[in-house]
């Protein structure tokens, strides 16, 4: 296995590297590094040091990758400071631009070349740029350890499958991440155990639709559900998170198996994307507004207490006004913790731009974005509310981003809980001043739309 931690050290040929996008997509950037730690390379977070620029893209919305283009320019500014540096581009953009990026950039590798990077930056010269763009079938990176790149070292990021199988109309990621494929779960375990021993406290395991994952060999057949289990086993005090759940296929299996082990945090991400079954058949998410609404029951049914939280998407081909209203009132009936909210953005490739019309115009799109964020501001702040009085035991992050006093961390349900760290108190009852690692209980006593604000139960 590799090391764990980044190394930075300025007698080696220094890597800087830039990520958008998802939580998966910061994974691999810590397999990246990994990949070049152990050829000798070392990391910086200051660009201009770096021998190697590395920007790592997002494909998602045409937003993202505007935003990238931008960064491409500033790179290739640095590059006329010193010529001798590699600007690489990896990830979601690479296949589907591979020949406009090569024209600015000396590489261009895609998320399954990974392995071949640190051949790939030593073999570039100045009228040869490499490329490698292939998508794998069975590439899950499962013996490589990521470098970590988290702050806190309290909570990391297991990569559990790559690639997607579903065919959502509007998303591109199938085409820039190529098939699903599940990862060996002994390789997770290990990766877990060797997180834990370091002093992780929780792991957030990752993949486009978890409910799918499934690894099958001559000796076994392991589901989610068998895998959330065997990973709820390495310790009761390592947490265990997951995401993403896709509404299709979330069994009632993985939520008894959520529901049986106290160390699996009680929260589900669910993207909805929209509230009309219309809109949700043209948009191929094989399931109906009703469906959607029994599986939320039944998460309910089984962990009354479990967060819950959507991603959403306005303004889809075709969406009329009372698709719109559909999905407010889904919105209001269901009642998400938080949500992440998108207007729909036309990718090329997909089966969207070939069949559908992007026709809602932007301003209407903007509106009804809008009005889907207010409703959901309300929405959460009424969640909020509803914790007021609860207790919550919280994996403490270290201080608080709003006042440095105090300290922050999620409760279970993914809420994210700020409170006093009460050195005096403590110590007058003999108790060491909390650290990042330490789990606490709390009381909520007030909040906001997007915060618990709680004391220390001592
Ligand atoms: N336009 C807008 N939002 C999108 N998403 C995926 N594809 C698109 C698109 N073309 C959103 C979905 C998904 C989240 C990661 O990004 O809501 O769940
Ligand atoms: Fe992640 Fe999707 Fe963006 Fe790729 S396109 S980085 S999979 S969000």
């Amino acid at each position: 296995m590799n090391s764990l931690k980044p190394i930075f050290d300025e007698k080696k040929p220094r890597v800087y590297i830039e990520t958008y996008g998802c939580q998966m997509n910061v994974n691999d950037s810590e397999v990246i590094l990994s990949v070049l730690q152990e050829n000798g390379y070392s990391l910086t977070e200051d660009m201009n040091k770096a021998d190697v620029i590395l920007c790592n893209t997002c494909s998602i919305r045409d937003n993202a990758e505007q935003r990238i283009w931008g960064r491409i320019e500033q790179f290739r500014l640095q590059k006329r400071r010193n010529p001798a540096v590699v600007i690489g581009i990896v990830g979601c953009m690479a296949e589907r631009l591979k020949d406009k990026l090569l024209e600015k950039v000396d590489l261009v590798a895609g998320p399954d070349s990974y392995r071949s990077i640190a051949r790939m930056v030593a073999d570039v010269r100045p009228d040869s740029p490499q490329i490698n763009v292939l998508l794998s079938r069975d590439e899950t990176y499962s013996d490589i350890s990521p470098v970590r790149l988290d702050k806190n070292g309290v909570s990391a990021y297991i990569s559990i499958m790559r690639g997607c199988n579903n065919a959502c109309s509007y998303c591109v990621v199938p085409y820039t991440r190529g098939a699903e494929r599940s990862r060996d779960p002994h390789s997770i375990v290990r990766e877990a155990e060797e997180l834990f021993g370091n002093g992780y406290k929780e792991v957030n395991l990752l993949g486009q639709n978890v409910d799918s994952y499934l690894w099958k060999s001559a000796e076994e057949n392991v589901n989610f559900a068998k895998l959330l289990e065997m990973v709820s086993a390495v310790s009761p005090e390592l947490r265990v998170r997951f995401s993403t759940s896709h509404p299709k296929d979330i069994s009632d299996e993985v939520l008894l198996t959520m529901a049986a082990h106290e160390n699996i945090c009680r929260h589900i991400h669910l993207p909805v994307q929209s509230g009309s079954s219309t809109m949700l058949e043209k948009m191929r998410r094989k399931y109906d507004r009703e469906w959607y609404l029994e599986r939320v029951a039944k998460i309910r049914e089984i962990m009354p207490d479990c967060g819950l939280s959507t991603d959403v998407i306005a303004g889809f081909s075709g969406e009329t006004e009372q698709d719109h209203q559909d999905t407010l009132s889904l919105f209001r009936e269901v009642c998400f913790d938080s949500a992440f909210m998108f207007q729909y953005s036309e990718r090329p490739g997909t089966l969207a731009s070939k069949k559908y019309p992007d026709d809602v115009p932007p301003q209407v799109k903007t509106a009804r974005l809008n009005e889907i964020i207010e409703l959901q501001t309300r929405m959460s702040l009424e969640s909020n509310r509803r914790d007021l009085g609860k207790r919550f035991i919280v994996l403490v992050e270290g201080a608080s981003k709003r006042n440095g006093e105090d300290l922050c961390g999620r409760a279970g349900n993914n809420k994210m809980c700020v409170f006093p760290a009460a050195e005096a108190e403590r110590k007058a009852l003999g108790l060491q001043p909390l650290q990042a690692g330490d789990y606490v209980t709390v009381e909520v006593k007030d909040c906001t739309s997007a915060t618990l604000l709680c004391t220390q139960v001592l």
